[in-house]
């Protein structure tokens, strides 16, 4: 039987880097290419840190302080209305970043249901590319499921892969869509995971990044149906929210079990969060001033986005994050990106290089680009004006 061709690909800035490789931009580069914010670090960021100078000279428990762990179920309590039912102390872990975390979860699920030979990991289609990753190195199949609405349709899976599915990634708000999961969506997918025994890997770092109204999470879905949190694992960060992606700290809650499993492997292998790191990080919990303005600033670019971009290339102003999926037509977005780096020197990433072929052969990302709305109003509004000179 040949196996299906890998979803762990090379990083797409690796792509895109080969992609252009040897042409010259004509105008002053614009690189929208990578989803890094940079609305500026937050002003309470500095005395924080200073103030957590001393634990540079420690080494850090790999499962967080005891400060960051309440503060993060904290905030969770406070954002998704969990009414006090997540434990700090065992429903939360510190993550170097969530992507470390995206990516041991998979090895962990491994290890957590021995019994599922062929095992199987889903991934949304497209998709950010540690799950691959994660499912590749931790000897699962990687079943990448496109969407109905831009979210995965996991009802149209067979009872076959659904059973020896070890774990599901499911993004909210996606990148690169920006599509956002209902708490009755939510609850479909728990449900789901329980009757077939898998675990819920609930990315939402974007969960911040808004136009207005705050998106459901897995942990408020899990609440709503009267249970704990088994099956459901959350993940999130302050790379987004705070934009802090430097900082590296983003955390998993949820799960008890899995947790504690986790994190005993996790204090062998995983890399540590540093004290002061994690100090900052309770200061960000802190604050929504800085989270609400940075919301206004998305919002200020999508609406040049709509002004600008309206009518064409199927835009439609997405309920969360800070891409742009652009439907650049049948010539591809591969096509459109060297284009757009030629003649203007405006860099975003070809959909084909976050997705793979479904199984009619076709890759759902092909007709796209996806533009990271990261840059200042004026820069963004000129990238989006030469763009369409260019692909118009
Ligand atoms: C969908 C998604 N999940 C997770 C991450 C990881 O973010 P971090 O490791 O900074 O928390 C990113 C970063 O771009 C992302 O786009």
């Amino acid at each position: 039987m040949s196996r299906p061709p890998s979803a762990f690909k090379a990083s797409p800035f690796a792509q895109l880097a080969e992609l252009i490789a040897g042409l010259t931009p004509a105008m002053a580069p614009i690189d929208l290419s990578v989803g890094e914010p940079r609305h500026g670090v937050p002003a309470f960021v500095g005395p924080a840190l200073q103030a957590a100078l001393a634990g540079f000279g420690r080494y850090p428990a790999t499962r967080g302080t005891d400060e960051f762990h309440a503060a993060a179920a904290a905030w969770l309590d406070r954002r998704f209305g969990l009414g006090g039912r997540l434990d700090p102390d065992r429903g939360v872990i510190v993550l170097n970043g969530s992507r470390e975390g995206l990516f041991s979860a998979a090895l962990e699920a491994r290890r957590r249901f021995p019994e599922k030979t062929a095992p199987a990991i889903l991934l949304p289609n497209p998709f950010y590319a540690v799950y691959a990753a994660g499912a590749e190195v931790a000897g699962a199949e990687a079943v990448a499921v496109s969407g109905d609405g831009d979210l995965p349709d996991l009802d149209k899976l067979a009872p076959e892969v659904l059973q020896r599915t070890i774990a599901v990634y499911y993004a909210s708000p996606t990148n690169p869509q920006g599509a956002v999961a209902s708490l009755e969506r939510w609850q479909s997918v728990i449900r789901l995971a329980r009757r077939h025994g898998f675990m819920i890997f609930a990315d939402e770092c974007y969960s911040e990044i808004h136009r207005g109204t705050p998106p459901a999470g897995a942990l408020e879905a899990a609440v709503a149906m009267g249970g704990g949190f088994e099956r459901v694992v959350a993940f999130n960060s302050l790379s987004k929210r705070s934009n802090l992606p430097g900082l590296r700290v983003g955390f998993a809650a949820g799960d008890p079990d899995f947790i504690a499993g986790w994190g005993a492997a996790r204090n062998v292998y995983s890399p540590q969060v540093p004290g002061p790191a994690q100090a900052v990080a309770i200061s960000a919990f802190a604050d929504e001033v800085h989270v609400a303005e940075n919301r206004r600033l998305y919002d200020e670019k999508f609406a040049a986005a709509e002004r600008i971009l309206a009518g064409r290339f199927g835009y439609r102003t997405p309920a969360g994050g800070f891409f742009l999926w652009l439907d650049v037509g049948p010539a591809g977005g591969a096509d459109a990106a060297r284009r757009l780096w030629a003649e203007a020197g405006v860099k975003v990433v070809p959909g084909a290089f976050l997705s793979v072929p479904d199984a009619d052969g076709l890759n759902p990302g092909g007709r796209y680009i996806r533009i990271a709305m990261v840059e200042t109003l004026e820069r963004t509004e000129e990238a989006l004006t030469r763009l369409v000179g260019v692909l118009a």
